[in-house]
């Protein structure tokens, strides 16, 4: 049971079921089984799971770009809708080929009508925060995946939105840049806060980043299981991975996906590990 005094969570979801058509297969996927879920207003949450268990797809319905076939989804209280409040970071990145880089993060802020000194201003500063300062007249084919991902990600955080839905943000950008912006995320959110819905197929990502931690299982895909994160803020890599905690919920963590992938060697966790 909730406790009273507790905020509404900001992401709520009740008995969440989706199933997928595929052309010519005889019988639907079933994508998600039935999922309960409450995000609490400014947790960082990430989810982990097997590649096919429907993070993805939870992503993607709580942001209104798909709708469920059975159970509920509120966010804030009402209908989710794709618009400025909710920042998306596609797993892929999705970036306008004939758009420069600048204008590719100017973008969102143009739809959602932000004056243009001050769009100028929030293109600047997110551009500079992920290293692209000197790429803004580049065009994406001119980029490397992980500069993609970067702009990516500038595009998402130059709304400042309440609720940012992170799909393997960090997946194709090399090892010494991922901990930078794992350290930057995790700075710009220690400031900002609000909603962070973070997949990834890390384990330690997952445990270093979030305040909870999510852990999927397939077919259909549902909860297994939910971990607080009793690492302290703010929070540095460094430092967090030579605690205790991080070393003890990571084998706990480690402990529940070996189960899984004993249990169903089909199992696709290591697809994408990192
Ligand atoms: N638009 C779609 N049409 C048909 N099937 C779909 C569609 N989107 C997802 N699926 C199916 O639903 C299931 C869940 O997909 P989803 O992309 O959510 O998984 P995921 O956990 O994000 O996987 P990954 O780790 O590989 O990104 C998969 O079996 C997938 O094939
Ligand atoms: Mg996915």
């Amino acid at each position: 049971m909730r406790d009273a005094s507790a905020p509404p969570p900001a992401i709520e979801l009740r008995g969440v079921v989706k199933a997928f058509q595929r052309k010519g297969a005889a019988a639907p996927v079933a994508a998600l089984g039935g999922v309960d879920l409450d995000i609490a207003p400014d947790q960082f949450l990430s989810l982990v799971g097997p590649s096919g268990c429907g993070k993805t797809t939870l992503l993607r319905l709580m942001n209104g770009l798909v709708l469920p076939d059975a159970g509920a989804i509120r966010v804030n209280g009402a209908a989710p809708r794709p618009g400025p409040e909710t920042g998306f970071v596609f797993q892929s990145f999705r970036l306008i080929p004939w758009a420069t880089v600048a204008e590719n993060v100017a973008f969102p802020l143009e739809v959602a009508g932000t004056a243009p000194a001050l769009r100028t201003e929030r293109v600047a500063q997110y551009l500079e925060l992920v290293g692209l300062s000197r790429f803004a007249d580049a065009y994406p084919a001119e980029l490397s995946g992980g500069m993609k991902q970067r702009v990516a990600l500038a595009r998402a955080l130059a709304t400042e939105p309440r609720i940012l839905l992170m799909d393997e943000p960090f997946a194709s950008i090399d090892a010494q840049t991922r901990e930078l912006m794992q350290d930057e995320l995790t700075r710009i959110w220690e400031r900002r806060r609000g909603v962070v819905v973070f997949v990834t197929h890390s384990v330690d990502e997952a445990v270093l980043l979030a305040d909870r931690v999510v852990l999927m299982g397939p077919r259909p895909g549902r909860v297994l299981a939910t971990y607080d994160v009793a690492l302290p803020r703010p929070r540095r890599g460094v430092d967090v991975r030579a605690r205790p905690e991080f070393a003890e919920l990571r084998a706990e963590l480690w402990a529940r996906i070996r189960e899984m992938v004993i249990s169903d060697p089909g199992s696709d966790f290591f697809r994408r590990s990192g």
